[in-house]
């Protein structure tokens, strides 16, 4: 795919953190962090590993991180998440909410949450 095709509004902002898993010089997994100012929830986009590094917990641990980054903002998570990653989410502790939709090219996708875990009181 070009380049055009995988960068979005907000990549570039100063709150929009972005994630990348390397394996040496290998730059194997990725996901996006993007803080809009007027919503209490972070949003999650762009998660992907590389096809022959799927299966290795790499996106796990991308979650794993994203998970750790909300939890010092003290905000929920949330992607739209594609029907063939709804398990992956689900592992993670992500549920979805709302009814399916299509995506024009990559298919049907799900509003998916994750919660911070309430605090000590
Ligand atoms: C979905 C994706 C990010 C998962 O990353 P990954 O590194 O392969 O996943 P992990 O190895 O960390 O897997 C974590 C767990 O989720 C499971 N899992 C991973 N991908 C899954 C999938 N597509 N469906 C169901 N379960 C899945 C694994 O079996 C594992 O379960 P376990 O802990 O019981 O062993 C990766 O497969 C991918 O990039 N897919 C194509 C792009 C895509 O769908 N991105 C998400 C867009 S919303």
């Amino acid at each position: 795919m070009s380049f055009s095709t995988v960068s979005f509004d907000g990549d570039d902002l100063d709150t929009t953190v972005h994630l990348v898993a390397f394996a040496g010089d290998v730059a194997t997994g990725c996901v996006t962090l993007l803080r809009h100012p007027a919503q209490q929830s972070i949003q999650l986009r762009g998660m992907a590993v590389k096809s022959d590094y799927q299966g290795l917990g790499i996106g796990a641990r991308l979650l794993g991180e994203a998970q750790e980054i909300a939890k010092a903002h003290q905000k929920n998570l949330w992607c739209n998440a594609r029907q063939s990653a709804v398990s992956f989410y689900e592992k993670n502790g992500w549920t979805a909410y709302g009814p399916f939709f299509e995506i024009p090219i990559i298919g049907q996708h799900v509003a998916m949450q994750w919660k911070i875990p309430d605090r000590e009181p």
